[in-house]
């Protein structure tokens, strides 16, 4: 049975009563991308939040399109205005995907959960979740920083893919997702606090927990580079560590990762 979006449920599901009361946020039944319609506002307003049912230009990282079935999965972006330096955020997705694991451990979804760096959220070996991260420069120092977070909720893949995964799938139960939205706003709001004060070392341990790609022999595309080795884990500057040709270390800022074999 389908739950629509209600921002109503979402705002009473928020436990932080501040977080809750400080939030302007925007439900539509349609909208080309909830990234887009967060670049084109205009306010002033610390914190915007918009998730629609349905995308119609669901957008993914390097050009790529977000499937965005009506009322089956999440669809959610958040906005911060803020005045504060970028180069804090340069982890932000890292810390993102630790927010969804969060979320979904919440709900008792937590083995074989993934985090494959940079930022998908794999199940097995299947993807669940993606992170697209803008962040634009304004005048007087402020940065607008957009999350957005697609999460596979009630779509059924069974028979139609085997590269992607649902909670659905996982469990075989249906999602009410404004609970599930307002447990990912309340996560990716306290950590990008714990980033901007305390930096990225804080959240290592957790990654280390559920890093998909430890000690896989993978591909990473760097620019316009292949570049083949054994990943070690992240640094704390939320570098990727490959080992190449068993004995050379290279750390990796960015990049497209997947499993050689
Ligand atoms: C990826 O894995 O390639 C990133 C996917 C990000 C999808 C989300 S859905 C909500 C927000 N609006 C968009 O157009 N994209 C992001």
């Amino acid at each position: 049975m389908l739950i629509s979006l209600n921002a109503n449920e979402i705002i009473a599901h928020i436990h932080d009563k501040q977080l809750a009361n400080k939030i302007n946020l925007h439900i539509f039944q349609e909208i080309d991308s909830t990234n887009s319609f967060l670049k084109n506002i205009n306010n002033q307003d610390y914190l915007t939040i918009c998730c629609a049912e349905h995308q119609t230009q669901g957008r993914g990282r390097l050009g790529r399109t977000w499937h965005s079935p009506y009322g089956e999965n999440i669809y959610l972006s958040l906005r911060w205005l803020i005045k504060d330096s970028i180069d804090k955020l340069s982890t932000l997705s890292l810390t993102t995907g630790i927010s969804i694991i969060q979320t979904l451990t919440k709900f008792g979804i937590s083995e074989e959960i993934a985090i494959k760096w940079p930022n998908d959220i794999y199940y097995k070996n299947k993807k669940l979740a993606g992170i697209l991260i803008e962040i634009t420069h304004h005048h007087d120092n402020y940065i607008s920083v957009i999350i957005g977070v697609g999460v596979n909720v009630n779509s059924d893949f069974r028979k139609k893919s085997n590269d992607w995964s649902s909670l659905l799938n996982i469990t075989n139960k249906e999602y009410n997702r404004n609970i599930l939205i307002a447990e990912l706003i309340s996560n990716i709001q306290y950590n990008l606090q714990i980033l901007l004060t305390d930096g990225f070392s804080s959240f290592l341990s957790l990654w280390n927990m559920y890093d998909y790609l430890y000690n896989k022999e993978i591909i990473v595309k760097h620019m316009n580079k292949q570049i083949q080795g054994v990943a070690n884990g992240i640094n704390s500057y939320g570098e990727l560590q490959l080992i190449c040709n068993k004995e050379e270390v290279i750390y990796l800022k960015s990049g497209e990762t997947t499993l050689s074999k």
